[in-house]
């Protein structure tokens, strides 16, 4: 219903921009705070046309023809003021070389990354060099023949069982097709229809999992449920047709509430904060349930496998699942998507009745040199070294969040961040529009982000303490420019609800203004 609902709004939005003048007083800002932001804004752009002159230029050339550039470039901030931030604030999306935490752009600027390869990069891009290097030596000699499977598959397999405690493994391309072979064995072996997910979460981007704004179909046999509710149990309890329960793990950071994007960073609501224990029990509730229902609990660790801890979201929550789907970084920086399951639910066949089978191929399913980098981030995972990383992994991540945190208190400045180790996310204590903004300055200290912008950083789990030092530092910069040039101006009275409200009374006139005949 609420997937409907949200459909519908979406649709009802009208097209609207900021003039040059509202662009700066979205909020009521007087004159001379408007004019500080101006001037604000004007030395950025300066510094972009700057320092980002070749990298815009070859980006602006190339989005022409690469669609997905021309949609991630409108939606890195709120639609009304997209516009001049377009013309204003262009950086460029391609990069020429990764170096240590840093890529370097067509300018020759280095950044550090916190994009993190979507989640990919857990050990640095040099680590993941040698992945793909050696794994390609490693299966040469048969090269690219698919089809047949080389012998490293079976080490492999033997690796993914210890990791993941479950009996059998399926090799696919992406996380997303791993999700969907998950699912469709689930309702196969259950017989039943329904998905259940819970609300805000990501499982990749095909049709059951996505049944809100982003897919033009309705939704079907998908049931979103509330995170971390007793209702949802009832549910579960009560309901005969549900299959399985899928869980990404990553929610823990922000339960019913999808990844934040800072094209919704409307006003300053944003809310994190993950408590280890509190949904570790929910977890385990959810455990008894699904098993006392004969529900098939699947948890999607395509991004939090093997980076919450080698045992991934099980290990870390100390919860165990019928089916884990991985991905990201377990193809050791080639792509990749995989389901470990109980063996009964892996059967793709019924012996007493041989017709009815659950179909599963895939032409580049266990691709020897996806296997070969696999295989080799799979042993490199074994090393002490990188035990002793995990072992220390909240430790630090949570202790470097809570210094900076104390930093930004004690400068004044209404910024925080929450962190699930070393998934981070930026949040705001003052309710501002212009939050986003945020992200333009961060870039300017030389700061890669996704380009879902403040949301989401993604650290990886050596980050050296020294660079780790450099980008805390740049942060508190970013973050002082912002109050420097008027951004957080704290309007007197103003609550993200007000925030809200004036919005919507925004929509609504420029959407009776569409229908008006004048
Ligand atoms: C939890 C989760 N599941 C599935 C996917 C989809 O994986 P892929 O992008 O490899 O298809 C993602 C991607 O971010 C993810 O985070």
């Amino acid at each position: 219903m609420r997937s409907r609902l949200a459909k519908l709004a979406a649709r009802l939005v009208p097209a609207y921009e900021y003039d040059a003048e509202t662009f700066f007083a979205a909020d009521g800002a007087p004159d001379e705070v408007a004019a500080r932001r101006r001037l604000g804004f004007d030395a950025l752009a300066r510094v972009y046309r700057e320092r980002f002159a070749a990298s815009a230029a070859f980006t602006d050339a190339a989005a022409q023809g690469i669609s997905d550039l021309q949609f991630t470039a409108r939606y890195r901030v709120p639609f009304p003021f997209s516009r001049h931030v377009r013309e204003h604030l262009r950086s460029g999306s391609f990069v020429r070389a990764s170096d240590g935490a840093a890529l370097v752009d067509l300018d020759g600027n280095r950044l550090y990354d916190l994009t993190g390869s979507y989640g990919v990069n857990l050990f640095g891009y040099a680590f993941y060099r040698e992945c793909i290097a050696w794994g390609a030596a490693e299966v040469a000699a048969l090269g690219p023949v698919l089809g047949q499977l080389h012998p490293v598959v079976a080490d492999n397999v033997q690796r993914l069982r210890a990791i993941s405690g479950l009996d059998e493994v399926s090799f696919h391309m992406s996380g997303t097709e791993a999700v969907m072979q998950a699912v469709r064995l689930a309702r196969y072996h259950t017989r039943r229809r329904y998905l259940a997910r819970f609300d805000g979460a990501y499982h990749g981007w095909w049709e059951d999992v996505q049944p809100g704004v982003g897919n033009p179909l309705p939704p079907r046999e998908t049931c979103t449920l509330k995170d971390m509710d007793a209702a949802s149990l009832r549910v579960l309890e009560k309901r005969d047709d549900i299959a399985c329960v899928l869980v990404n793990p990553a929610q823990s950071l922000h339960p019913n509430a999808a990844a934040f994007v800072d094209s919704s960073l409307v006003d300053s609501a944003r809310h994190a904060h993950c408590d280890r224990a509190a949904y570790a029990a929910w977890l385990g509730r959810l455990r008894d349930v699904c098993t006392r229902r004969g529900i098939v609990l699947i948890f999607d660790e395509v991004f939090v496998g093997f980076r919450l801890a080698r045992g991934g979201a099980q290990e870390y929550f100390g919860v165990r699942a019928d089916m884990v789907t991985y991905g990201k970084s377990l193809g050791g920086g080639l792509p990749v998507g995989v389901v470990c399951g109980r063996r009964d639910l892996m059967k793709r066949f019924r012996d007493m009745a041989p017709a009815d089978i659950c179909f599963a191929r895939g032409t580049f399913n266990s691709h020897p040199y996806v296997m070969g980098a696999m295989n080799a981030f799979l042993r490199r995972i074994e090393a002490p070294g990188i035990g002793a990383l995990y072992a220390s992994l909240d430790e630090t991540w949570d202790s470097r969040a809570r210094a900076l945190n104390a930093r930004l208190e004690a400068e004044g400045l209404p910024m925080r961040v929450a962190n699930l180790s070393t998934i981070w996310t930026l949040c705001y204590t003052r309710p501002s529009r212009y939050n986003w903004m945020l992200q333009f300055y961060l870039r300017a200290e030389g700061l890669a982000l996704p380009w879902i912008g403040t949301g989401r950083l993604i650290f990886t789990l050596n980050f050296p303490e020294d660079d780790y030092r450099a980008v805390a530092e740049r942060i508190v910069a970013a973050a002082r420019a912002m109050e420097r040039d008027g951004w957080w101006w704290p309007a007197p009275g103003l609550t993200n609800g007000k925030i809200r409200r004036a919005i919507l009374r925004e929509m609504l006139v420029h959407r009776l203004a569409a229908f008006s005949p004048y």
